[in-house]
């Protein structure tokens, strides 16, 4: 029988790859990259995914040329305002997560009111991880927690964390062909299944989705127990 992840996370790698092998300028693969974004969004959500979480920008990504990241603040601004009706139309509860403080002034407002307009939304919550970095999330929840005067613990540091409002990823996919975490969720993704796709970005499609789904069906999760463990528990399942 085969099973929707109830979390998908993806790093949405390869967008300036898909763009220079085209001889065009990077920021025209990021551009490809909405769409692409666009056209998972509303895979996921036809498949009954309940929670999809995107890489978008890493805390390291001001490290490139000033005109790539301009670029990709302009980008986020032309799609907060063409995306985000039509997101709250079709039932998408959306959230950023990530550090605020350095985004200028006008993107943090289009964040904050793109939440705002879509908070009600129950079909899919789509978390977009824009200035994100797994240890920034991780030390900025222990941080909020030590100016409270709270006990550091797996619990409360969870609960602290810009991802507390979700369960862990099921599945996270990687496209673009790297096989690395580049400091995404670095907390949540105890457990997940890692998939990794040679496809860039741009080019990831329904197919591909199907793919990844299908391959996390193939995966045992054990969370530390044995497969006898598990095939125990399926049984007691079907005498009960
Ligand atoms: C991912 O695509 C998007 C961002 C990091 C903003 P890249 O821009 O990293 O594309 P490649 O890896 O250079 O092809
Ligand atoms: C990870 O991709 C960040 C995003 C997809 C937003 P990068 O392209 O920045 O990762 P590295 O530099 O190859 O590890
Ligand atoms: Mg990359």
């Amino acid at each position: 029988m085969s099973q929707v992840p109830h979390h998908i996370a993806i790093v949405m790698d390869g967008n300036g790859r898909w763009a220079t092998r085209r001889y065009l300028p990077r920021v025209a693969g990021h551009k490809q990259g909405v769409d692409a974004l666009n056209r998972c969004v509303r895979a996921c959500a036809a498949r009954g995914v309940a929670v999809l979480t995107v890489f978008a920008f890493s805390s390291e990504n001001w490290n490139r040329p000033v005109e790539e990241v301009s670029g990709l603040m302009e980008l986020l601004a032309m799609a907060l305002s063409r995306e985000v009706p039509k997101l709250k139309a079709e039932g998408v509860q959306l959230h950023f997560v990530g550090e605020r403080a350095g985004l200028s002034d006008k993107v943090s407002a289009g964040l904050a009111q793109a939440e705002a307009a879509t908070k009600h939304n129950t079909r899919l919550v789509l978390n977009v991880c824009f200035n994100y970095g797994g240890r920034w999330d991780i030390a900025q929840a222990a941080a909020r927690l030590a100016a409270q005067g709270q006990p550091l613990t797996e619990a409360s540091l969870d609960s602290a964390m810009a991802l507390a409002h979700v369960p862990d990823p099921d599945l996270l996919i990687r496209t673009g062909g790297e096989q690395r975490i580049s400091n995404f969720l670095l907390w949540q993704a105890a457990y997940s299944e890692l998939y990794f796709s040679d496809s860039l970005w741009p080019e990831f499609d329904e197919a591909e989705l199907d793919a990844a789904i299908a391959a996390f069906n193939r995966r045992e999760r054990r969370f530390g127990k044995t497969s006898a463990q598990l095939a125990g528990v399926a049984n007691a399942q079907k005498v009960a």
